[in-house]
């Protein structure tokens, strides 16, 4: 499955056509680059109305008490459509747990190990979220911490699902799959070069081209 990591809703309408994306990643990062001076609340009401399934919006607030009050605010704005997202930390974890128990949907973020991620998964996050280029940045492969994680849940029938982000080439996408992803948040540049493949394009030109001189 691919979800699309944007806040634009005018790409998401768009990409949202293609019928391939099943959901929206957003972080503070994107959001800062792509929104800095728009209201997050419209903003992301505006990427729901133009998307499918989960919305990820991320916590800011680094204490418990405040996450899970940030947490209660985003998730109000459409309880069935935010996920709330929640950076891993062992504030991180204690909030995961309470919202699971609160039948609230969770993103743990910014993993970047198996460790992680499978705490991540046994606090009841709906989804881990592993992030393939930086740990790519560490000199370590992201496809083994896929792997590992991906084997963890199914041995033990856990439900999360695996998000994989910080993708930075298609490539990533590709080896994420196989490594065992459930999911990858692709940018939508990266998405768009999905569709581009010169021999496809030459042989679409080939076949019209014939059509239109048949008989000639
Ligand atoms: C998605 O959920 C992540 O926040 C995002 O893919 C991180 O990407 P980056 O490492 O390019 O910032």
């Amino acid at each position: 499955m691919f979800f699309l990591d944007s806040s634009d809703p005018k790409e998401i309408k768009e990409i949202s056509g293609w019928g391939v994306i099943a959901g929206v990643t957003t972080n503070p990062l994107i959001l800062a680059r792509e929104a800095a001076a728009v209201d997050l609340e419209q903003r992301i009401r505006e990427v729901i109305a133009v998307s499918t399934g989960h919305v990820s919006v991320e916590l800011i607030a680094e204490d418990e008490r405040a996450m899970l009050d940030e947490a209660r605010r985003y998730h109000a704005w459409a309880p069935d459509r935010i996920c709330v997202k929640v950076p891993f930390s062992e504030a991180g974890l204690r909030v995961t747990h309470s919202l699971a128990r609160a039948g609230v949907a969770t993103n743990v973020t910014c993993l970047m190990s198996f460790n992680q991620a499978y705490l991540a998964a046994l606090a009841g996050g709906t989804y881990v979220s592993i992030f393939s280029g930086r740990i790519r940045d560490m000199g370590y492969d992201a496809r083994t911490v896929i792997a590992q994680t991906r084997a963890q849940l199914d041995r033990e029938s856990l439900s999360s699902r695996i998000i994989v982000g910080s993708v930075r080439h298609f490539m990533d996408a590709n080896e994420a799959l196989e490594a065992g992803a459930h999911i990858v948040t692709v940018p939508p540049a990266i998405l768009r070069k999905m569709l581009h493949n010169p021999k496809t394009e030459e042989t679409i030109r080939e076949f019209n081209a014939a059509w239109h001189n048949r008989g000639k």
